[in-house]
């Protein structure tokens, strides 16, 4: 059983170093999820993570951590335009969320593997991935990709809340708090994300239904897409994704 890990080299770029606590797992997996928002890849990239080891590398993270930790000074002009775009539901531009990853290529290499959750989301984002990939010499094993009817990723996305200090997920009927609005784990108050009430829900979806299909193609056409009907339980969920990466050892 893998931990998360504190991910400071993905959550604040170069110049950062992770503490790196966990066991290196006996294979680094390199793997991509993609799907609509809400569908639960964080769900399931805390679930691979715990079993397989890779490092849960999340773009819309890396944003969310920008939000929160500019310790009072103004974001760059490139990232408040970033957290505009997201706080509307819309997607970032390409060239700022490549750079953003490009800055991390490190943690593509890195010992511990890794989970790319929402990178790439366009057909240009998937091409530069490859590019960086190339450069530190890595592939991927797959690009999973959950799908869901939208009437349950809606569902999903407006009850879910966070933990506004330590941010573990919860959602109002899957995945209830112990007591309502405060966080199990440390107490803290459980928020709805800016980009999960309803507006941004829909630009989110529309954004993702835009920009889908070129990259779900890309992968298939490389024999690399691996498909999960994610409606179920996040466990009978996390039992397909099991057995999909342990046939590809
Ligand atoms: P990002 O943070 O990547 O968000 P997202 O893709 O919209 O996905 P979410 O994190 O909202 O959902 P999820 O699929 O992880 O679901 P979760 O597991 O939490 O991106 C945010 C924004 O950043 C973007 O809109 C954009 O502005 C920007 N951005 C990021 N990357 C970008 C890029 N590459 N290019 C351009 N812009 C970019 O689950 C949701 C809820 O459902 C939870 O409450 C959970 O408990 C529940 N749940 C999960 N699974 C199940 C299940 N099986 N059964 C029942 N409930 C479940």
């Amino acid at each position: 059983m893998y931990s998360l890990g504190n991910r400071i080299a993905w959550l604040q770029g170069p110049g950062a170093n992770c503490a790196k606590t966990n066991p290196v797992a006996p294979r680094p997996w390199h793997l991509v999820l993609l799907g609509p928002p809400g569908v639960g890849k964080g769900t399931q990239a805390e679930k691979i993570v715990a079993e397989f080891g890779a490092c849960h590398l999340s773009t819309g993270d890396v944003f969310r951590h920008a939000a929160r930790n500019s310790g009072g000074t103004a974001p760059s002009p490139a990232m408040a335009t970033a957290l505009a775009a997201m706080k509307r539901g819309e997607l970032v531009s390409d060239a700022t969320v490549v750079e953003l990853v490009r800055e991390r290529a490190d943690c593509l290499s890195c010992q511990y593997g890794f989970l790319l959750d929402g990178f790439p989301r366009t057909i240009d984002q998937a091409r530069a991935l490859d590019g960086i990939l190339g450069n530190v010499k890595r592939k991927l094993d797959a690009a999973v990709n959950y799908f869901a009817p939208e009437t349950l990723i809606i569902e999903r996305l407006s009850g879910r809340r966070v933990c506004k200090q330590c941010r573990a997920g919860y959602h109002v009927a899957n995945k209830p708090p112990r007591q309502a609005g405060r966080c199990d784990a440390c107490g803290g108050e459980l928020i709805q994300r800016d980009d999960d009430k309803p507006e941004a829900i829909r630009t989110r979806l529309h954004a993702y239904a835009a920009t889908c299909n070129p990259v779900l193609e890309y992968y298939r056409k490389q024999g690399l897409l691996r498909e999960i009907d994610a409606s179920g339980d996040p466990d009978s969920v996390f039992a397909q994704t099991r057995a999909i990466i342990q046939k590809l050892v």
